[in-house]
């Protein structure tokens, strides 16, 4: 056991051992990942996906990302056309999840049964090796959303898991602080062009030039059901099953309302809020002449920025504030890595409520 006791394991031979055994018997898992840690169970076993929508108190049917420790095992869940082997290819191991057309006869508890199965290729090592070990002992790919309850910010760390599931993840796998810290594009692929559903630290930019083709972004017109996981649990709530755990309502403790005001109207804002009297954290590259309240400094680029924003998040949500003011950074419209941390900076400002609806 690592310093930290409980579940939170160091990722040793015998964790390693435990925890295929523990995926092999319809357990479940937490593990890191280079984006975000994972919850994880046997993609081709029912009980063992039941267990991670019980577990998250996810909708039922919304699909899970199979992780899979290369092309030849992903070959196993779905036909690799060119397009899709060249990405795999190119960005594999890494931060890119594709949607393919599922293999008829695979299991489809993982991906609700849709036609289609997302598949991912992490390159975290302790991720690596475990899905080796789980190859070797027969199996086929762990299917793993982001290891925290429907509604709340995505873990980047062992001990953020923990504070989410507790007892309900017997095992956590201990690999560090994600190094990129935002969840893993999402490209389809199942409609014979590309297109992006999620962006991540793989731009589009870098996507159109390996296919050599332009992508469509669905942007935030693809705000799925789960737009609102990455803040809040109250939106998310109406759409998710009755929950059985007796600790919901801590574990749903709503995020505080978070606010992304730009550079240039931030020193008029923080005067509005200081003179109602709310108590807020900043979060700005710069602390502001006259800014009273607690204040942290922001990352000035983008990759910094996305390894600690969730971790940044779940902090603040814990001080003794009622607002959390984010500077807003570069909008990401080059197709950046900021791209991607405007896309979730913009779903968690949506999900506390502090915001009208990403348009
Ligand atoms: O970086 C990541 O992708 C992390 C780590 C753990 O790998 N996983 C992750 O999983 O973010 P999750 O479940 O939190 O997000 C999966 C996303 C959802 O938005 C889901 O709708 C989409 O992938 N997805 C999965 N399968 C799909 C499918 N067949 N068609 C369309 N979207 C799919
Ligand atoms: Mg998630």
């Amino acid at each position: 056991m690592s310093a930290v006791g409980g579940p939170i394991r160091d990722a040793d031979e015998a964790s390693l051992r435990d925890a295929v055994a523990l995926l092999r018997a319809g357990g479940v898992v937490a593990f890191p990942t280079e984006t975000v840690y994972g919850l994880g169970a046997d993609a081709a076993s029912e009980s063992g996906v039941a267990r991670i929508y019980r577990i998250k108190g996810r909708p039922v049917g919304h699909p899970l990302i199979v992780h899979v420790d290369g092309l030849e095992s992903a070959r196993w869940w779905a036909e690799f056309d060119a397009d899709a082997t060249c990405l795999a290819r190119r960005f594999w191991p890494g931060p890119l999840t594709l949607i393919l057309r599922r293999r008829p006869g695979v299991p489809a508890w993982a991906c609700g049964h849709e036609p289609t199965i997302g598949l991912r290729c992490p390159s975290h090592p302790v991720a690596t090796r475990l899905l080796a070990a789980f190859r070797r002992a027969g199996g086929h790919g762990i299917a793993a959303p982001s290891a925290n309850r429907f509604g709340r910010i995505s873990p980047t760390r062992a001990l953020h898991v923990l504070e989410d599931l507790g007892a309900e993840a017997p095992l956590i796998l201990d690999g560090g602080d994600a190094e990129v810290g935002v969840e893993s594009t999402i490209v389809d692929l199942s409609r014979g062009r590309g297109v992006l559903l999620r962006p991540g630290a793989i731009t589009a930019a870098e996507i159109a030039d390996a296919l050599g083709a332009p992508i469509e972004d669905r942007g935030e017109a693809s705000m799925a059901p789960e737009a609102f996981e990455v803040a809040d649990g109250r939106r998310a709530e109406p759409d998710a099953p009755p929950r059985t755990s007796g600790s919901m309502a801590a574990h749903y403790a709503p995020v505080r309302p978070l606010e992304l005001v730009s550079p240039g109207e931030l020193a008029d804002r923080l005067a509005v809020l200081r003179d109602q009297g709310v108590r807020v954290v900043l979060w700005s590259r710069r602390r502001p002449a006259g800014h009273v309240g607690e204040w942290e400094r922001a990352p000035g680029n983008a990759r910094d920025y996305a390894r600690v924003l969730y971790d940044a998040l779940r902090r603040f949500d814990r001080l003794d504030v009622e607002r959390i003011v984010l500077e807003a950074p570069p909008d990401g419209a080059d197709g950046s890595l900021w791209a991607a941390v405007n896309d979730r900076l913009k779903r968690a400002a949506f999900g506390s409520g502090a915001a009208s609806p990403p348009g």
